[in-house]
């Protein structure tokens, strides 16, 4: 399929990490992001005490900053839960949606992942949706039926490339310092992008960003944000240290 002007994302998902002595590394982010605006776009997800002062301290520069969850309705009964309304109102203008470590720790199906996405919408909020396979999975020659599976359940029947994203990370890649080989890589972010094409069109698939996340570093970003089909790159660890972040997005650019 022919490789439209996708502008690569680089979003850094900081997970539990974070308290407000890190406000030094964002705003070094921040800093850099001016430097790196047209070339490439920057997010990051720091926890809900953060985002805030985060979102404060990104305005009117080019990073986006999100939650890394939301509850599907906008507000009510729900005890430790943030709504996606909640997110938008703190300055947030995007969420992570169906992190495996949320599928795994909270049991969070397919169907939760698309109410959620829903949400998110409602609340105009970009949804970055999480999919990918463990590695009994890979090894089961199962990976392209448990991502499609995922893709078929998480995303919302009107997704749409302005604001959703999908992220592939294999389970058995992330925080392990294990990469699937870029023909791996390359092989699911076409599969990924040809399911897109079959539910939503070929000409909004060519438009979809999918990002590859799972131990991405300094030192091999370069080779897999330039494999076919790679839009960006959804970073965890390595999103947590403002140097090696902006490394990685300017191996983007
Ligand atoms: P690591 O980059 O630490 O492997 O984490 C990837 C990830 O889960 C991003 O969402």
């Amino acid at each position: 399929m022919a490789n439209v002007a996708r502008k690569k994302l680089i979003a850094g998902n900081w997970k539990m990490n974070g308290l407000a002595a890190s406000a030094p590394e964002f705003v070094r982010i921040v800093g850099a992001s001016h430097g790196l605006k047209g070339k490439v776009d920057l997010a990051v997800f720091p926890p809900f005490t953060l985002l805030t002062s985060f979102a404060t301290a990104s305005r009117g520069a080019g990073v986006l900053v999100g939650g890394q969850d939301c509850h599907d309705k906008p507000s009510g009964a729900h005890t430790g839960d943030v709504s996606a309304e909640m997110i938008a109102d703190a300055g947030g203008q995007g969420v992570i949606l169906g992190h495996s470590e949320r599928r795994a720790d909270h049991g969070e199906t397919d169907a939760e992942i698309r109410a959620k996405a829903e949400a998110a919408r409602r609340a105009g909020l970009v949804a970055i949706v999480c999919v990918g396979e463990t590695e009994a999975e890979r090894k089961a020659g199962k990976e392209r039926d448990i991502v499609g599976g995922q893709l078929a359940g998480s995303l919302p029947d009107d997704a749409a490339p302005a604001h959703v994203v999908v992220a592939y990370e294999p389970v058995w890649a992330i925080g392990t310092g294990l990469t699937p080989t870029l023909d791996q890589v390359a092989e699911m972010h076409g599969f990924i992008r040809a399911e897109l094409a079959s539910r939503f069109g070929e000409a909004a698939a060519a438009e979809f960003r999918v990002l590859y996340g799972g131990s991405v570093k300094p030192g091999n970003a370069a080779e897999i944000l330039a494999a076919v089909d790679v839009d960006g790159a959804l970073v965890g660890g390595a999103s947590l240290k403002a140097e090696d972040f902006l490394a990685i997005a300017n191996a983007a650019g």
